[in-house]
């Protein structure tokens, strides 16, 4: 796992370098897109790049980690319609290129299970982005999943919707109680993955994440198991990290050609 500390503006930057990185590399690209607003100054420098620089999404698919139960097709806060607005609108990924769980499926399971078969038909995800909760939790992975989880129904804890309640006008009651969210498993196949968090909010989170020991209590620490993990922090979200010098010094003398 490395981590790398730096203003959130170069946070980003590295972020879409990486994902330009697939794009340009891959000849069937796919990415692993997520909501929240860790990852928003991502999409507005891909769809920057988009414009200035013609870097092309036309070949890729992106796949959604989670998504809220019950909300209209037409709901703002839907998740597939966050993900068109921030990213697919100012882009040029092909129409049906993103794939979502269906909240809205009659047969919640039977969706999950399609959804996990979409990520295995296109061959798996490249690159996954990630933001943490305040809890630890990524995607809809909420403290106490299985380490081993798929895609499936769960339960919001109360936390979340908590802080989830500003993008509902703050009304706690109008935030769902359920999601579909890829699990912890699932996430864990994704063949790189960049986790963003900035603000003091994230920074026990962080903590766990990199440095505690790996449990259901703290879910995003199961990417200690995982070969390939960026974690993209601000100086704020660093400041609980025991070896935040250490990863400060390694980042500051990596050699300009490794990359993520
Ligand atoms: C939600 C999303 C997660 C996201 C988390 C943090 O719960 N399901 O994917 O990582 O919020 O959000 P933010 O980036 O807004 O802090």
């Amino acid at each position: 796992m490395e981590v790398v500390i730096a203003p959130p503006a170069e946070l980003a930057r590295l972020a879409a370098d990486a994902v330009e990185a697939v794009l340009r590399s891959r000849a069937a690209p796919v990415l692993g897109v997520a909501t929240g607003s860790s990852p928003l100054a991502v999409y507005v420098e891909l769809a920057r790049r988009h414009r200035e620089q013609g870097l092309s999404f036309a070949r890729a698919q992106a796949f959604m980690l989670d998504e809220y139960v019950g909300l209209a097709a037409d709901h703002p806060e839907r998740y597939r319609n966050v993900i068109e607005v921030e990213l697919v609108s100012r882009v040029d990924l092909a129409p049906g290129a993103v794939h979502g769980p269906d909240g809205l499926a009659d047969d919640l399971p039977a969706a999950c299970a399609a959804y996990e078969a979409a990520i295995v038909d296109a061959g798996g995800v490249d690159l996954q982005l990630l933001g943490i909760g305040s809890d630890g939790h990524i995607a809809f992975n909420e403290p106490g999943s299985s380490l081993a989880s798929r895609t499936r129904i769960k339960t919001l804890t109360r936390q979340t919707r908590e802080d989830n309640a500003r993008f509902f006008d703050g009304d706690l009651a109008a935030v769902p109680e359920h999601c579909l969210t890829q699990g912890l498993g699932t996430i864990m196949e994704a063949r790189h993955v960049v986790l963003l968090a900035t603000g003091r909010a994230k920074a026990e989170a962080v903590h766990h994440l990199a440095e505690g020991a790996v449990s259901a209590m703290w879910p995003a620490t199961v990417l200690q198991h995982h070969p390939h993990v960026t974690v993209l922090v601000d100086d704020a979200a660093a400041s609980r990290l025991q070896l935040a010098e250490h990863y400060r010094q390694t980042y500051a003398g990596k050699p300009a050609w490794q990359g993520l």
